[in-house]
């Protein structure tokens, strides 16, 4: 019996063609044509004038915080359910992150929560579109411009995603991508900034190449890090971005395939299929348990692996993590509970529709 990976990335366009241009070029490090096409490609895309590839999507929140100038004493506000990334980035910086839970159904960030932790310290707002569904951005972007705040738009899961025809990566003063082996789009390791605002893209360039200085090259007058995307690894993203719209047609259809094998199974809450305005592209096929199982994720998860196929678990909420929550007592009992309750299947841009039947027939049997 073969392992259902969770993820297996479709590697199937000019990806191959391109790197071994790279390679035969001689431009492997971050100096080659390829990240700047990759650059001026992906930002049009979504609709951006600039884009700055980096290292991770990771690297890409360090440096978007850093660029808007937000530091010691600051509040950035953002979902509790998301990864790190997002709140280390704040305090890596020296500010302070302020988490909301999530709706319960769409499990994106309670905006109706946000106005209540604005202070006189808030510095921005950074929305995450979690899982495949956009954010409900409109009233989000009325109370940034009410309280005149930022809004650095953490977009790493929603490559081509629209909301109300705009793209996701659209929205903040900065956007973040990331392209792990795991997203629609992916160069194994890597992520992109994006932004309309020349002098912020300069800041960003500037803050991935530990600030040299264009005239006195080893001379800093400020902290920056290597967080430099390589030539091999745009050549690997240029091809994924060709192809882009087929991998959302797929990774829909695939979520489509769950939905409709899942349709009664009365013991598992489905990701919401669309809201008015948007829709979901399944970037991946999370279920939570409901409470008549008496099981949590772990238990279930387990049981999979024993079976051969993969899951990861949701994210654990910020405001529970070990290394933060001394500082974070709150309780947000919805992300409490889907973090225990849920966990994510297969569904790869490279999974297979008869993988999808086994994973939902064995499934069926384990929480019978
Ligand atoms: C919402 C979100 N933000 C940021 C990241 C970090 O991206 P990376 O793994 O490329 O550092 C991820 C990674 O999956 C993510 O899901």
């Amino acid at each position: 019996m073969d392992f259902i990976p969770v993820n297996r990335p479709a590697l199937i366009g000019s990806e191959k063609k391109y790197v071994l241009e790279a390679l035969d070029s001689g431009w492997i490090s971050s100096d080659g044509p390829f990240v700047e096409e990759f650059e001026q490609k992906f930002s049009r895309r979504v609709n951006r004038k600039y884009g700055i590839a980096v290292s991770n999507g990771s690297a890409a929140l360090d440096i978007a915080v850093k660029a808007l100038g937000i530091s010691t004493g600051q509040e950035v506000i953002m979902p509790t359910f998301t990864i790190i990334s997002c709140a280390l980035a704040v305090i890596r910086n020296g500010a302070k992150p302020i988490f909301v839970d999530c709706y319960q159904d769409t499990w994106n960030m309670n905006i109706e929560e946000i106005e209540s932790k604005i202070t006189s310290k808030t510095a921005a707002i950074m929305p995450v579109h979690i899982y495949g569904l956009p954010v409900d951005m409109n009233p989000l972007l009325k109370i940034a411009e009410k309280y005149n705040l930022a809004i650095i738009e953490d977009a790493a899961e929603s490559h081509g995603q629209t909301y109300f025809g705009k793209p996701c990566g659209s929205f903040g003063e900065l956007s973040t991508f990331s392209f792990y082996a795991n997203k629609h789009i992916t160069t194994g390791e890597g992520g992109m900034i994006v932004t309309d605002n020349f002098e912020l893209a300069e800041k960003c360039k500037k803050l991935r190449n530990l600030c040299f200085e264009p005239e006195k090259r080893f001379v800093h007058f400020d902290i920056g890090w290597n967080y430099r995307l390589t030539n091999l690894q745009a050549a690997l993203g240029l091809a994924q971005l060709e192809n882009l719209d087929n991998s959302i047609i797929r990774k829909k259809l695939l979520g489509q395939k769950y939905q409709d094998l899942l349709l009664n199974n009365s013991l598992l809450q489905t990701p919401v299929r669309s809201k008015d305005g948007y829709d979901n592209h399944y970037w991946v096929f999370g279920v939570v348990l409901k409470a008549e199982h008496k099981k949590n994720a772990a238990a279930i998860m387990k049981s999979l692996n024993s079976e051969g196929i993969g899951t990861r678990p949701f994210f654990w909420p910020m405001h529970k993590q070990p290394i933060l929550n001394e500082h974070f007592k709150a309780s947000l009992p919805v992300s409490e509970m889907i973090s225990e309750y849920g966990f994510y299947l297969p569904s790869g841009v490279g999974t297979t529709e008869h993988e999808i039947e086994t994973v939902v027939s064995k499934l069926g049997k384990i929480l019978s």
